[in-house]
């Protein structure tokens, strides 16, 4: 989503009239767009703030945006002076006035959390140059994990409106794109009024962009557990430019554990929905996240946490160590987990991880597949796509260009990705 976000500050600027440059010493405005999902990404901004003053002295006007700068607000101006802009994540429709104000020398800070405002007020989008795209459906959290930030930064639940989303996704698709991934925090709680003033769920949107000629693909992410409804399930089985994956975490495989993070699901039901999405679309690749060392986390727990991925089979995950983040629950939690067993932990989870991979990768040699062309390989004349299964394939792309969907057999296989053989 920051990805998506930073495409639309982006958008808005050069709507004011400015030039995108990849060389921050060349630029009069830098906006950081930061993530406050864990420490080391918090920090993160500091150091970039501090990367940006020039050998003279000087720096550019400078925008912290995101969640950084939702949680911290006027603080951050206090910990670095040089920054002229703090704009939160639902306020960053206004950007442009915002910099106006820096460049009559006051500062400008806004982490108001209007609902639902900034997309009827952000120009429409430019043809993408690309052919995949992210569209944001869904915004915030009301799910409350207690070690999560983002009902904290993101705020409350709100969905897009329907027709917002089909207007975009056409002029998506119109430009170029083939391959549409719809985002939320819990984009799997996306509801709405389709256009006959019926409720829907994200399984009625995902049906009805499938009418889009020429959308071949529809991903989305990040879903939760408990929205994972029998219409989603279904649609799976049924939308063939559903794509064949799943992104669906867990956190945790050990009951009391979830309980602590409020994750209101158990192993065992969480395990019966991927029961239920194997059986409407088999092959279907699982991925996930995963959190090791949560306060209170026991040997035991941690054991149910390698069982619960013995058991879903992931074709890929995410996995971090705990990190208190201020103001969550968590955070005040006693029994914190000392660092080096976090490590440990984490080292053994990605090891079963990273094996689980290869094997999924593994089984896909020989398939006879569809791949989207996305960008050009290290080797010339290389081009690299992604499955169906949002694995990432190399092939010799003689006589093809990016953006081309072409059918491969899979003819080796590492961990990290597949090479494809045009047929
Ligand atoms: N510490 C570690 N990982 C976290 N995540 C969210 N909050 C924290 C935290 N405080 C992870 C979860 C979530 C992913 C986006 O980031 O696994 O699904
Ligand atoms: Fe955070 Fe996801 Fe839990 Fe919401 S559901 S609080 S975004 S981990």
């Amino acid at each position: 989503m920051n990805v998506y976000d930073g495409e639309r500050m982006g958008e808005m600027l050069d709507a004011e009239g400015m030039v995108a440059t990849s060389n921050p010493d060349d630029a009069d405005v830098v906006v950081l767009n930061t993530c406050h999902i864990r420490e080391k990404a918090a920090e993160k901004v500091y150091s970039d703030i501090g990367r940006l003053r020039r050998s003279d002295g000087s720096s550019p006007t400078i925008a912290v945006a995101g969640c950084v700068a939702q949680a911290e607000g006027a603080e951050i101006t206090r910990r670095a002076p040089s920054v002229d802009v703090v704009v939160g994540p639902q306020a960053y429709h206004r950007l442009p006035s915002m910099l106006e104000t820096a460049a009559k020398g006051e500062r400008a800070i806004d982490t108001d959390m209007p609902p639902n405002s900034k997309f009827g007020v952000l120009p429409s989008r430019p043809k993408q140059p690309r052919p995949t795209a992210f569209l944001t459906v869904q915004e915030g959290c009301d799910k409350f994990c207690t070690y999560c930030v983002v009902p904290y930064t993101r705020g409350a639940e709100i969905s897009r409106k329907w027709g917002a989303i089909v207007d975009e996704a056409k002029a998506l698709v119109d430009g170029g794109v083939k391959e549409i991934t719809l985002l939320g925090q819990n984009v799997n709680a996306w509801m709405g009024e389709d256009d006959k003033g019926r409720e829907q769920g994200l399984d009625g949107l995902i049906r009805e962009l499938d009418k889009i000629a020429g959308l071949e693909r529809i991903r989305y992410t990040t879903s939760h557990p408990n929205d994972m409804t029998q219409g989603l399930i279904d649609a799976h089985g049924e939308v063939e430019s559903l794509m064949p994956y799943l992104h669906l975490p867990v956190q945790s495989g050990s009951n009391p554990i979830l309980q602590a993070m409020n994750r209101s699901h158990s192993a065992e039901s969480y395990l019966a929905i991927l029961e239920k999405v194997r059986d409407a679309r088999p092959g279907i690749a699982i991925s996930g996240d995963f959190i090791v060392g949560f306060p209170g986390e026991s040997d035991e727990d941690f054991e149910a946490t390698m069982a619960i991925v013995e058991a879903a089979n992931y074709s890929q995950a995410f996995s971090f160590k705990y990190s208190p983040r201020p103001g969550t629950p968590a955070a005040t939690m006693e029994q914190q987990i000392p660092r080096e067993v976090m490590d440990e932990r984490l080292q053994r989870l990605q090891a079963l991880l990273n094996r689980q991979q290869s094997d999924f990768n593994a089984a896909t040699l020989g398939k006879r597949t569809q791949i989207l062309l996305e960008r050009k390989g290290k080797k010339p004349g290389q081009l690299v796509g992604k499955s169906p299964w949002l694995q990432s394939v190399h092939i010799d792309g003689a006589n093809h260009e990016i953006g081309d969907m072409v059918t491969v057999d899979i003819i080796s296989a590492g961990p990290n990705s597949l090479s494809g053989a045009l047929v």
